[in-house]
């Protein structure tokens, strides 16, 4: 049962968070402008062009105040021209309404006008039969339309907003690879499968890892061990009502989740209307930064570079993989690390921060070599090591040992060095592409209170802070 208290919540956060009727004119005069005039230039190329995303549904936040547009193309034009002329076709509708454009990228690039203060993304796709034989994940978009046009009541549109306010003020909003969140079709669809908001929050206090969500019931329970051995190491699977092949939630990482449940018990136990905006982090100050090194004994280490020139999507991933490279190459010389991560602004700059557990070694090293019985290995060990060990080689517990000298004592050293390889060399160590190539440009590497100077960026001081201050989380 939802309590009183927490339907005249509800309602107050929809009052701010739901469209005005100025706003929805706005909205509906626009869009049908735009499809008229796209559609008369598709006419050319045999296309049609859609409204599609969540304008249809009424399922829109007024603060993110952007629409969408798919342009759909019959299925026998090359990849390069339904680029060409969706960009073409793009802009175009932009201009003629009066509005600035830029290029952004999905699976194909498309456009994203600005027409006063709403935003409005053009998208190509590919005019496909049905769900399972689409080529990239937009040409399924227009399947997503239709499929929701017929399964989500009106009355619920403003529960997918009241989940969609909540997951964005928590910052568990978004598919992409930076949030690694909840889209907002997974709301949809949890809305159409639970019913009120509140109804899902309820269901998510019960969910499990490998939790399945089959709307449609495709699948039999006893199908349920193959989906998970399917969609294995994915810690949520719910199946995509036009394509039973494809877990939608794919993208939600397992912290995620576990944010999901535990945002959706502190609300439900304890209902607040904050819990939907976004309160704002303060920076991490540098008597905070000092006071955290000397509270946790550790070296911090952090690298910074330029940002390449890659979209969000493509570039945090590569973000991810370089610092657990750079971990990977520290532990080749048995420097470990604590913790890790990585940020960006998403304008010029990027960075790895490395919270190292062992950060120096002595410069003396015991290489332990075989068991003394295996007179063929001693052998070998001993000729390897004769010439550089500065003691032995000696028998010790019966293994043939050397003392030989480190070459790398401390940690920075040895990232230091392994940051001014050549681009080639970088590659092949695992570092991805486009952060090697940014890091022959320069970097620059910052040890413990230096750190500091970096501080003066506020958006990197708020990043700080959340790496020191981990949120709570439980099962
Ligand atoms: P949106 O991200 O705009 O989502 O993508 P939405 O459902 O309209 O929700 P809000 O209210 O704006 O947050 C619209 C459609 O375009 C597809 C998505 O799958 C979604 O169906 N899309 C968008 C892509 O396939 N790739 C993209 O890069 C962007
Ligand atoms: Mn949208
Ligand atoms: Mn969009």
């Amino acid at each position: 049962m939802t309590s009183q208290k927490m339907r005249e919540i509800l309602n107050d956060v929809l009052k701010k968070i739901r469209p005005t009727l100025d706003q929805r004119k706005k909205f509906n005069e626009l869009s049908k402008k735009i499809l008229e005039v796209t559609n008369e230039k598709m006419s050319k190329f045999r296309g049609r062009a859609i409204i599609a995303g969540s304008l249809t549904r009424d399922t829109w936040l007024p603060s993110k105040n952007e629409f969408d547009v798919f342009i759909i193309f019959p299925k026998d034009l090359s990849e390069e021209s339904l680029e060409e002329y969706g960009l073409k076709i793009g802009k175009n509708v932009i201009e003629v309404l009066g509005g600035t454009w830029r290029i952004e990228y999905a699976q194909h690039p498309y456009v994203r006008g600005s027409i006063g203060d709403v935003d409005v993304d053009i998208v190509p796709c590919y005019e496909v039969k049905s769900g399972e034989e689409i080529q990239s994940a937009v040409d399924r978009t227009p399947f997503h339309v239709k499929y929701l046009d017929k399964k989500l009541p009106r009355q619920l549109s403003d529960d997918v907003r009241l989940l969609k306010a909540f997951l964005k003020a928590n910052e568990i909003y978004g598919a992409d690879t930076k949030t690694e969140g909840f889209s907002g079709y997974i709301c949809e669809l949890l809305i159409i499968n639970y019913g009120r908001f509140e109804s899902v929050l309820r269901a998510i206090n019960d969910w499990k890892p490998e939790e399945i969500i089959d709307v449609e019931k495709y699948w039999d329970e006893k199908d349920y061990k193959k989906l998970r051995k399917k969609f294995k190491e994915e810690i949520l699977i719910i199946i995509d009502p036009v394509d039973k092949n494809r877990n939608a939630a794919a993208a939600i990482s397992p912290e995620n989740f576990y944010k999901f449940k535990k945002i959706a018990k502190q609300f439900l136990k304890e209902p607040d209307a904050e819990m939907f905006f976004k309160k704002p982090i303060q920076p991490l100050t540098k008597k905070e930064l000092e006071l955290q090194m000397q509270n946790r004994g550790t070296e911090l280490l952090l690298v910074k570079f330029g940002k390449p020139d890659v979209v969000p999507d493509i570039l945090w991933p590569q973000l991810r993989r370089a610092t657990k490279r750079l971990e990977g190459i520290l532990h080749e010389y048995e420097f470990t690390v604590h913790r890790s991560d990585c940020w960006s602004n998403e304008k010029d700059s990027c960075a790895i921060i490395l919270e190292m557990e062992i950060s120096r070694l002595p410069l003396i090293n015991e290489k332990v070599g075989p068991y003394v019985w295996k007179e063929e290995n001693s052998r070998d060990f001993i000729k390897k090591y004769e010439s550089v060990a500065i003691n032995g080689p000696y028998i010790r517990e019966n293994a043939w040992r050397v003392e030989i000298k480190r070459k790398w004592k401390s940690a920075l050293g040895k990232l230091k060095d392994t940051l001014s390889d050549k681009e080639k060399i970088l590659k092949s160590k695992g570092l991805p592409n486009y952060i090697a190539s940014e890091i022959v440009e320069s970097f620059e590497v910052f040890e413990n209170e230096k750190i500091s100077e970096m501080l003066k960026d506020k958006e990197f001081a708020v990043f700080l802070r959340k790496y020191f201050e981990k949120e709570k989380l439980g099962v």
